[in-house]
């Protein structure tokens, strides 16, 4: 049967079937229409409700049973699993032994894969910069915190332990700070700075590195305007007035050229006893390895377990292994065995408190800057991507925590 309708401004004709059920003018009732138009209409809606539950657990259940094709329809609710990153170091490290990285200020501030990076890989953190004297109080008795204090939050939100960096070392030392003083004046100046710093962060670090590079290349004393004004007890009156301040902090002496058998680290050596003989709270021995390759340090472990031997923890403090350029797949896993070397030294040492790079990522490393024709000197490339370098570390990690699961 068919009628004339009105929508609107709109007119049409409307085919119903026997018992009135509107069917599209295009298409004549079939045997189904038909049918439903004898079923009593609750029971069309319960009957459609079923068939509509039968075909989703179909689908949920899979036809595929050896039903083929309907297989395809479940495949786009399967989220691709995302593509595991780097094994994670500090997940890897044995529980005694933090592994560290500078930090660049400019690149945590700005760059979400840094960040990324940086605290899925270490559990300890060190101020590339952001804690040195010049930065910290650029004028007398103003302080700028703005910086260190970033850091510092970053770390304690990631679960890193802090590694202060650095309270006294004859650069970076900020204009106003000059020779033309007394020494009496000199010293108080010092005193305030290192107290004033180390309280503000008390019991937020767990090391500082309260002096930095104070020895010669022959092991003697570097001539400095802190041991031309202040003499050489400048550094035991460092360690004392960082300790009054912190009764808690680790206090290491850091320096360069030392990561091997040298009479530079024979110098620090001598330094060490002296001072702890002397009842300066010298509690660590910092160990910088900046490490060119093919240069590897002469006697490594050996020569940080002598300076254990003297009752003091040591560091990898600054590690990192600059490439003559240009990079090639040989040096690149050159570079490799000698950063798993270093890690080896520290973890043939039991008081070996920690290793750290001087930057994880080629992209902020120093090395461009510092030695000309030299880079590619960090565990990731300038993308954030592992190199050779970070693929030993964790395979040595690794091999050592099967071998010793507990
Ligand atoms: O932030 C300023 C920027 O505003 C200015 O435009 C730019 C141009 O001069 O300088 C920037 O400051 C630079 C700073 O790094 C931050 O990038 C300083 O000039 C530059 O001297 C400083 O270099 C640092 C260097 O210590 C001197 O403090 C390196 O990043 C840092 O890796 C290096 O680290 C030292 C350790 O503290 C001690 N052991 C050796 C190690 C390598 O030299």
């Amino acid at each position: 049967m068919t009628e004339e309708v009105r929508a609107g401004a709109a007119t049409g004709t409307v085919v119903r079937t026997d018992d009135g059920w509107p069917v599209s003018p295009s298409r004549v009732p079939t045997s189904v229409d038909r049918t439903m138009s004898r079923l009593p209409r609750a029971r069309v809606v319960v009957l459609s409700v079923v068939v509509l539950v039968l075909v989703a657990c179909a689908a949920y259940f899979g036809w595929d049973r050896g039903v083929g094709p309907v297989e395809s329809v479940a495949a786009p609710t399967a989220k691709p699993s995302p593509t595991p990153g780097p094994p994670a170091l500090r997940d890897l490290m044995p529980p005694n032994v933090r592994i560290g990285s500078a930090v660049n200020g400019q690149m945590l501030a700005s760059d979400a894969r840094y960040r990324e990076t940086l605290s899925s890989q270490f559990n300890a953190v060190t101020s590339e910069n952001a804690m040195k004297w010049t930065i910290l109080e650029p004028k007398r008795g103003v302080y700028d915190w703005s910086a260190s204090d970033q850091f510092v939050d970053f770390a304690k939100a990631n679960g890193q332990a802090v590694y202060g960096h650095t309270l006294l070392w004859h650069s970076n030392t900020p204009v106003w700070v000059t020779e033309s003083w007394s020494p009496e004046q000199l010293r108080a100046v010092l005193k305030q700075h290192i107290t004033t710093v180390v309280s503000r962060y008390r019991g937020k670090i767990w090391a500082w590195d309260v002096v930095n590079e104070v020895l010669a290349e022959d092991g003697s004393l570097r001539d400095s305007l802190w041991l031309r004004k202040l003499g050489p007890r400048y550094i035991a009156d460092a360690f004392r007035w960082a300790h009054e301040a912190d009764p808690d902090a680790r206090l290491f002496i850091n320096d360069y050229g030392t990561e091997g058998r040298t009479r530079k680290a024979d110098g620090l050596l001598r330094l060490v006893k002296e001072l702890r003989a002397g009842g300066a709270p010298v509690h660590g021995v910092g160990f910088q390895s900046h490490i060119r390759l093919g240069a590897p340090p002469k006697d490594a472990a050996g020569n940080l377990r002598r300076f254990a031997a003297l009752g003091v923890s040591v560091a990898i403090t600054e590690l990192d292994v600059r490439i003559p350029l240009p990079v090639t797949t040989q040096k690149l896993l050159d570079q490799a065995l000698l950063y798993q070397h270093m890690l080896k030294a520290c973890l043939a040492v039991a008081t070996c408190e920690s290793v750290t790079l001087w930057g994880f990522t080629d992209v902020s490393s120093w090395i461009g800057s510092h030695y000309p024709g030299y880079g590619a000197a960090c565990v990731f490339d300038e993308e954030f991507a592992p190199k050779p370098a970070h693929g030993a570390l964790a395979q040595e990690l690794s091999a050592r925590k099967s071998a010793s699961p507990n």
